[in-house]
């Protein structure tokens, strides 16, 4: 029996916008505090698109141009792009298209997926099963999110927790049992009435009624949803480990969606993971949506190791919930 193809992550990079919107700053918007702020969701500060006529696509074209940099891929070889997005630039054409043409990417099949704060995953999943099939050989994926122009700046219940943010990696086939290992995606539609944007679609189509009742922003119930993340994540990454034999000891580092510090470690407390082993960058950059996990992926490149275990996880919108095991496939000193 030959060896299974399979893909692996062989770069990674992200970009944030340089403004930076404190607590201190949201203090002057609505009714918060920097104290509320921080102990409720560990966030201290966030990242704002503001540069006029920029909109996500332009957050994922950096990410890419800056991976393609780095890893020393011309544009002409990357044959299948996905963006995952929960703010695309516009209903129709997709923001992969877009990208792909910001960035130079003329000879891809490129396609968006929407799984909210689980696009990231559900993106890489797909990227992966292509590149195993042998259909695809140099694929990037990306998550992008300009989160501040569906966030009511007057809602105070929402406005603190989002930032904008992008983050790639590239995917590319291996005979060696490194990359995706494993994977498993669930997802309720029945959770669509805790956090939803519900304006500019088929049913509600943006009129002045939309707008006036703010329909065109995101709308959360804070509290089932917390409660349906910790519970989601937790039961998606315990699934994934035990039909694969793992232990927590043997999982080097956690990789969760950056929704809100309690949640990330009320997950860890339950699967065992020791904090120091759980990336978590929430307290810069807020909840970037599909840029998260690939966001820590890009600032802890430097101390991952070949070989790595890695556990994704993330819960979003949908609902839609998840957990990746990915075995890391590169040392950035070797290379
Ligand atoms: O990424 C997609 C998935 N999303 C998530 O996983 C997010 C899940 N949910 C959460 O992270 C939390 O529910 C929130 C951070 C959104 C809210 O935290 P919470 O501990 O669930 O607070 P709460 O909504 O139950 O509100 C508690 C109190 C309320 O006041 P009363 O009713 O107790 O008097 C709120 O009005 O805190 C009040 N409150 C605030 N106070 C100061 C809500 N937002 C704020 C605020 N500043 N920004």
């Amino acid at each position: 029996m030959g060896n299974k193809i399979r893909a692996a992550i062989t770069g990674v990079h992200g970009y944030v916008p340089e403004h930076v919107l404190t607590n201190a700053d949201l203090e002057q918007m609505v009714d918060t505090n920097d104290e509320w702020i921080r102990t409720r969701t560990g966030i201290q500060e966030r990242r704002i698109l503001k540069e006029p006529g920029t909109a996500s696509s332009d957050l994922g074209a950096r990410a890419v141009q800056g991976l393609l940099e780095k890893t020393g891929t011309s544009p002409d070889e990357v044959d299948f792009i996905i963006c995952a997005t929960a703010t695309p630039d516009m209903m129709f054409p997709d923001t992969a298209n877009i990208i792909a043409d910001k960035v130079g990417i003329k000879n891809a099949f490129a396609f968006e997926v929407n799984a909210a704060c689980s696009g990231f995953l559900t993106a890489l999943l797909t990227a992966a099963k292509y590149v195993e099939a042998g259909m695809y050989k140099k694929v990037v994926v990306v998550g992008a999110d300009k989160m501040s122009a569906i966030t009511d700046y007057t809602d105070r219940s929402t406005c603190i927790l989002f930032g904008d943010a992008s983050a790639a990696v590239l995917l590319e086939p291996t005979a060696q049992e490194l990359g995706v290992m494993d994977a498993v995606m669930h997802s309720d539609g029945s959770g669509r009435e805790y956090l939803y944007l519900k304006g500019g679609g088929s049913l509600h189509p943006a009129s002045h009624e939309t707008v006036d009742k703010k329909w065109h922003y995101i709308y959360q119930d804070g509290r089932p949803v917390f409660k349906a993340a910790v519970q989601g994540m937790a039961d998606a990454v315990r699934e994934v480990m035990s039909r694969n034999g793992l232990q927590p000891a043997d999982i080097d580092w956690v990789v969760p969606h950056q929704a809100n510090r309690r949640i990330i470690e009320a997950v860890a407390n339950m699967m065992d993971f020791p904090l120091e082993r759980v990336m978590i960058n929430i307290h810069k950059y807020g909840n970037t949506t599909t840029a998260t996990i690939p966001l820590c992926l890009w600032e802890w490149e430097n101390q991952l190791k070949k070989g790595d275990n890695l556990m994704l996880t993330a819960f979003g919108g949908g609902f839609t919930w998840g957990a990746i095991w990915v075995r890391w496939a590169y040392d950035v000193q070797a290379g």
